[in-house]
């Protein structure tokens, strides 16, 4: 098969045009296509595997026979161009635009400030108007099911709920920002926004569905259609006869319905199919027909389509006979997500056997059967255990088509139930997932029937069929239950080293899923008069998600209505990301020539290097190069505290993941395949190291390590009533910003210049190691940034090594060389947040006093020392968080490991410090038997203090953050609900906390505490500011043009940002340590005020001129309109010798109360009210400020309860992607979500009065884990148990649920650690 090969022409429309493709490739997807060869890159590639909905799009189709146009909402990442014949696309681009005019959905989302970075917006956008296409007056539910896809890195998704909010039936929007407050007060209130000025829904400026593609529909014939691709041709037949012979004739050909599992298996896992057989058009696959036992379902349909069948089935027929459906619809509901279940099909599903599969245990569990048909004819097969013959594997021959799903009505006494657990509670496979059916005769409690499958418990969906055994026959009762569990817990023992881990938690949930399942049948039993007395209904955890609050102190009412500090400015790009119009690394056309440079890795976590074979890859079609450390002209390693790293590995390798050559080649596919022909021969070494354990043993650690002590500990613990110990793990966090690592080095073709086009925090860092790596003055190299697709600390090291590998490809091939990691590569080999062990000891008085504390922390470094040993000194300078411990002491150690190198991430070290310290607080309540906020209060530092490097501060604001907090929280109020709550749940409990933060901001390091800015003004009055700080979504540009636009006089509109450079503004410090305002905006005051002082004798001679004519004459007068501005931070400093310093510019202060409730059977929580206060001194952005406390509590949420990393006993890195890593979704948002920043705050050290706020917020997200311990506690209570406890972060539903004590949990034998070898490592 050749791409030469003719094939028909492929006929799509995007965004209303007709698009014509004569060499449709099988192996392209919407995505490239519509990026690559259409330059419509407002559709983003997060992920490229369906689970972020970056690359939403919507797809509209028209069926003939029924003549109704569909719109669904797809990831244009496994959407195969040639499937896509004769449907009409609508990207973000087609929908609105800045030229003509914005979409409401673009406005409300940009407006509302739900835009921070705008990776994740144009696929929200799409994901809303699809919503809102075919329902204009959708409900809040409808809203998050939409947006259940999507996933956001920056903003915490408050703002944009509330964005679209705007668009519901119940519009809560008043009541969000004014409670229950009257009108008059209402109208005093400052606000975010003002849903007045939004756009109406207009339908009628939607494109229509093209008119060429209904008659195309109707009057085709139908006939095969056939497109040749580079290495693999698509069929895609119109009718089953040809299917089948198709089938017949290819066996080993996939059949390609919604793509979302062959996709995956040939993106990541490099299968390949010479030929794909798409059945799509086989009307055959759609039928729907219903016969007196049931209904019989094409595999074709759509899960999505099935949903909508089965709900509309649900009136036609009495309860009785539906209980299958309802259980279908409960599985549906949770499985995946829109984008995915409106193309996934049935068969699909049904035939992929995931282990997990949601449909196949209810299917089975149901007395499902299918339809096969072959040339041999047809056959029906029961969906049962023997349908799943293994991993991946049903019964079907290879030649064999799945016709359709016969789904049973059920009888009479009949209950169907379909019960799931999972990572997160929606868009993630289930860890283990079930149905369950029960037959009872009438009036009786004696069982007839009873069917129980699980999927997660083996290879594939598994029956309990010995269970089934010991309850068939039996009354359905307490005695017959109890013998059951034990069968379950013996029929389905997991192995403890079983794929996929957690053992222990999957064998728990077995029982109590069916222990749910149990108190379901009984209420059923209750209804059907066979029982009186049932426990109570064990109801689903709270989903609904509130209106809320966010105040903000209003601006004085003498201050200049054009001035825009202290205003809710809208993120200036806002509009721009909305539309698809932002321009990001990626988003650049390509240039003549261009290359692509994909990464070789190590395969082994320690070995030597021993050969390096690339001939083959040379040997490939579009390979133009394969780059090795031989290549480096320079520099071919960095320093970092005495280690040095190599950019690519030479001899040997320290972790897998470990760059050791790179392939350059004409496309991305072509460098891929590059890549996968490298061969590498290594030599294991002896001994790796992965865990912290593991490095404490073998003592291998980054020096120096850190010390510091207060007072005399050893003193003070022979003096304290009481002395407590304990551990604490706390597991690391991929920065999954949304944009991927991304640059693009241009060769200027003279004198070794190059233009680098790269999305980092850090401009003149990657200028350095450019030069340095290829042995040129920093002079010649120039670095662009535009923006960043979200950064959180992530790209400021590892993207200067990235950068100088591409540069070192672009100067030997000088041609431009584009490097855009994939999501997989991209969390394997950049590393994150360090994970901790801590171990602490702690005395204290009776009345809760702590008087001496010692705490010894761990942190996994990784590989190489990058920032780890500055991340470690910031873990002991924020060891004493808002507490007065008069004797602490703090040691902290990066262990060097055989992993990927770890980072910085936002927080840098803190958020693993403070978790200790206020795990130690935690323990310290439960040793007393108090309230923890008690502890807290006792502690804290109160009037005038000193931190324990003898550093003097305020403690003023923080305690009014604690108390203002608890007043607006109704903090004892509810403490008292949560008890009683807890008194009447058995099986859910309420748990509630409440943490302070102190943070400090700017660098320890002083010379990192500078910042310049240039700002021109030109003849027309325009100004073109230029300053150090990076945009990654954070507002920097946007406050910076507030500040310029104040200290010029003139309003926003006539001032621009267009990138951060370092042929503008050299020398840059990072966009980091919370400071990147409080130093540029100083810098960029600074060059205003000498521009403006310069017009000052021209404004004199013309005082009533306008803006415009001050600059003309000024030019005219020789006065320079350009003027540099600088700022010389605080000289800051730590001595670790003397264990003392001032290391920071002032606090940032805050706290914050969370309330969740946990489902103590599956270790299921939601998140039920949050409330922040944060003391940001005077916010020179309310709007911008807001959104990063919401991002960035969100963000902790993730990190404290939800982000788990998962490592192979030999190092491989596991989880490489949204589907086994999940970041907070929609659905963990705390359903009230309350942000108040503290009035009347000032502080002398920072621009305008305001105060850093990127990183502290963060920490909050604790609260979340501390409200789960708590609820822990109460339901431990249940079982006896109580005092201290360990819960590591983070704490997931396996944690939470093991830690509840639960009698299911006590029945589950622990694995012993030692006996097996564990599928992951605990690092
Ligand atoms: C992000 C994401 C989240 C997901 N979450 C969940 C989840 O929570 N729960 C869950 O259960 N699933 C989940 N899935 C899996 C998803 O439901 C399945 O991948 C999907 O149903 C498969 O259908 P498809 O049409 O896309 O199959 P395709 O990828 O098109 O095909 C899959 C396989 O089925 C075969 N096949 C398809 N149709 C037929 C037929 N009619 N006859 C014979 N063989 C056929 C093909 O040959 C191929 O081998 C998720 C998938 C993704 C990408
Ligand atoms: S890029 Fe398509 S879903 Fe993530
Ligand atoms: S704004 Fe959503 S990912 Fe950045």
């Amino acid at each position: 098969m050749s791409a030469t090969k003719r094939g028909d022409t492929l006929c799509v429309f995007i965004n209303g045009k007709k698009v014509t493709e004569d060499h449709a490739d099988p192996e392209t997807m919407l995505l490239s296509f519509l990026r690559e060869k259409m330059r419509l890159t407002g559709t983003k590639s997060g992920c490229g595997g369906g689970g972020c909905g970056a690359c939403t799009v919507m797809v509209s189709r028209y069926q003939p026979a029924t003549r109704i146009i569909s719109h669904y909402s797809a990831n244009a990442c496994l959407l195969p161009l040639c499937q896509l014949h004769g449907a009409a696309i609508t990207t973000v681009e087609g929908i609105g635009s800045s030229k003509t005019r914005i979409h409401p959905v673009q406005e409300r989302l940009a407006k509302a400030h739900g835009s921070q970075c705008g990776f994740c917006t144009p696929g929200m956008v799409m994901s809303v108007y699809t919503l809102l296409r075919n329902n204009a007056q959708p409900s809040m539910e409808d809203v998050t099911q939409a947006l259940a896809g999507n996933l956001c890195r920056c903003t915490g998704y408050r703002a944009i709920i509330d964005g679209c909010r705007s668009f519901c039936q119940e519009n809560g929007c008043c009541r969000s920002r004014c409670g229950d407050e009257t009108p008059a007060t209402h109208q005093e209130k400052p606000r975010l926004f003002h849903q007045e000025d939004f756009l109406p829904l207009d339908p009628t400026q939607d494109l229509i569905f093209p008119p060429e593609l209904m008659l195309m529909a109707e009057t085709a014939s139908p006939q095969t259609l056939t497109f040749y691709g580079e290495r693999t041709t698509w069929v895609s037949p119109a009718s089953l006869e040809e299917l089948v012979q198709l089938k017949t004739r290819h066996p080993a050909a996939p059949l390609v319905m919604g793509n979302t599992n062959t996709g995956l298996d040939m993106k990541f896992k490099g299968v390949h199919h010479p030929l794909i057989i798409c059945p799509s058009r086989v009307r055959d696959l759609y039928e729907v027909s219903r016969t007196p036992q049931g209904v019989w379902v094409g595999a074709g349909c759509t899960l999505s389509e099935l949903l909508g069948l089965l709900e509309k089935l649900l009136p036609d027929f009495p309860e009785e006979k539906t209980q299958l459906f309802r259980a279908l619809i409960q599985q549906l509901g949770r499985l995946g997500n829109q984008q995915i279940r409106n193309v996934a099909s049935l068969g699909g599903n049904v035939v992929s056997a995931y282990p997990n599969s949601d449909m196949n245990p209810v299917l089975a569990a149901g007395n499902g059967k299918v339809r096969l048909v072959s040339a041999e004819g047809r056959r029906e097969v029961p969906l049962n255990q023997d349908f799943f013959v293994g991993f991946g594997k049903t019964i079907l021959k290879p030649e064999e088509v799945l016709l359709s799903v016969f789904l049973p009505f059920t009888r009479k006494g009949e209950f169907v139930r379909a019960l799931r657990q999972a990572p997160r509670k929606e868009v993630s496979f289930a860890t283990v997932t079930t149905g369950m059916r029960v037959w009872f005769s009438e009036g009786s409690r004696v069982v007839q029937e009873v069917s129980i499958y699980f999927g997660g418990m083996g290879p594939t969906t598994v029956s309990a069929t010995r269970t089934c055994d010991a309850i068939v026959g039996r009354p359905w009762d307490e005695a017959t239950l109890s013998q059951a569990y034990n069968v379950l817990l013996d029929e389905l023992a997991l192995p403890p080293s079983a794929p996929g881990g957690k053992v222990d938690f999957r064998r728990c949930l077995t029982l109590s899923l069916l222990f749910k399942f149990n108190l379901e049948v009984l209420q059923k039993l209750r209804e059907m008069k066979v029982l009186d007395e049932v426990p109570e209904k064990l109801l689903p955890l709270p989903r609904d998600i509130q209106p809320t609050l966010q105040e903000f102190q209003a601006v004085s009412e003498d201050q200049n209505h054009q001035d825009p500090v202290g205003r809710p400015v809208m993120h200036r790009s806002a509009i721009s990301q909305a539309t698809g119009e932002a321009v990001y690394c990626d988003d650049m056309p390509k240039t003549d020539g261009e290359l692509f440079l994909v990464l070789v890795t190590s395969s082994r976590a320690h070995a030597k290097i021993i050969d390096m074979d690339v001939s083959a890859a040379l040997q490939l079609p579009g390979v133009v190069d394969v780059i090795t450390a031989k290549d480096i002209p320079g520099k071919k390693e960095r320093a970092m505290f005495g280690y040095s790293e190599e950019l690519l590995a030479q001899t040997e390798v320290a972790c897998i993941g470990q760059m050791v050559c790179a392939v350059v080649a004409d496309t991305k596919a072509h460098a891929k395949r590059g890549a996968a022909a490298v061969k590498i021969t290594y030599e294991d070494l002896p001994d790796p190291i992965f865990t912290i354990q593991d490095a404490i043993e073998r003592s291998s650690y980054f020096e120096p390590q850190r010390e510091i002590e207060r007072g005399n500990v050893d003193a003070a613990f022979s003096r304290v009533d009481r002395v407590h110990e304990g551990v604490v793990q706390m597991g690391g966090q991929e920065h999954f910003y949304m944009e991927t690592q991304s640059m693009l080095v241009v060769p200027v073709g003279e004198e070794a210049e190059f233009n680098v086009y790269v999305s980092t925090q850090w401009p003149t860092l990657t200028q350095d190691a450019v030069a340095e790596t290829l042995d040129i003055p920093s002079n010649r190299v120039t670095c662009h940034v535009k923006r960043m697709g979200g950064a959180f600390g992530g790209k400021v090291i590892k993207t200067s090594i990235l950068a100088s590998i591409t540069s070192v490809a672009a100067w030997k091939t000088n041609r431009p060389v584009r490097c855009i990691l994939e999501r997989g590569e991209d969390m394997l080999i950049t590393g994150g947040r360090h994970p901790i062990l801590a171990r602490y000891k702690v005395g204290f008085q009776q009345d809760g006093r702590i008087l001496a504390a010692d705490l010894q922390y761990y942190a996994n470094a990784g590989c190489a020392v990058d920032e780890s040993v500055l991340i470690a000194e910031k873990i002991l300078l924020h060891m004493d968080n808002a507490y007065n411990i008069p004797n602490m002491r703090g040691r902290a150690a990066a262990c060097r490991t055989n992993l990927p190198s770890n980072t910085a991430f936002r927080g840098f070290g803190v958020p693993q410090s403070l978790l200790v310290v206020e795990n130690m607080l935690n323990d310290v309540a439960l040793v007393l038997g108090r309230p923890a906020d008690q502890i807290r209060e006792i502690n804290m530092y109160q009037g005038p203090s000193t931190t324990h490097y003898k550093m003097e501060f305020s403690p003023d604001n923080l305690l009014r953050c604690w108390d203002v907090c608890k007043t607006r929280c109704d903090f004892t109020a509810r403490r008292t609900a949560v008890h009683q709550f807890n008194q009447h749940n058995r099986w859910k409990k309420r748990g509630m906390s409440i943490i302070p933060i102190k943070y400090g901001i700017a660098f320890a390091e002083s010379f990192l505490n500078q910042a310049a800015a240039l700002v021109h003004i030109y003849k027309d009055g325009s100004v073109l500011v230029t300053h150090g700080g990076t945009e990654m979504g954070q507002g920097i540009h946007t406050k910076m043009q507030q500040v310029a636009s104040r200290e010029l006089h003139i309003p926003p509109s006539k001032i621009y940002i267009s990138e951060t450079s370092t042929s503008t503004v050299p020398n840059t410090c990072p966009s980091a340590a919370s400071f990147g305002t409080d130093a540029n905006g100083m810098a960029v005051k600074n060059a205003c005020e000498i521009l403006y002082k310069r017009l000052e004798p021209i404004r004199e001679k013309n005082p009533k001129g306008s803006w415009e004519s001050w600059v003309r004459a000024a030019f005219f007068e020789k006065i320079s309109l350009s003027a540099t501005g600088y700022h010389r931070g605080p000289d800051l400093y730590i001595d670790w010798d003397k264990m003392e310093g001032q290391p920071y510019a002032y606090f940032t202060f805050g706290a914050c109360c969370s309330e969740v409730e946990l489902d103590c059977l599956t270790g299921d929580y939601r998140t039920v009210r949050t409330d922040i206060v944060m003391d940001i001194g005077r916010s020179v952005n309310p709007s911008v400020d807001i959104g990063q406390i919401e991002g960035a509590f969100m963000q902790g949420l993730g990190l404290y309860t939800l982000e788990e990393l998962k490592f192979s006993p030999s190092g491989l890195l596991y989880t490489r992607g949204p589907s086994q890593y999940k970041i907070p979704a929609i659905c963990d948002m705390p359903l009230r979500f309350n942000v108040y920043l503290l009035p009347e705050s000032y502080n002398p050290h920072a621009i305008y009065s305001s105060k850093g706020i990127g990183e502290p917020a963060l920490f909050l997200g604790s609260s979340v884990f501390f409200a789960i311990k708590d609820a822990v506690a109460a339901a431990r209570s249940e079982s006896g148990l109580v005092g201290p406890f360990s819960l590591d972060s983070p704490a997931t539903a396996e944690k939470a649920c093991m830690a509840c004590a639960s009698p299911f949990t006590q029945k589950v034998p622990a694995s012993k650690p030692g006996s097996f070898k564990p599928w992951a490592l605990n690092i």
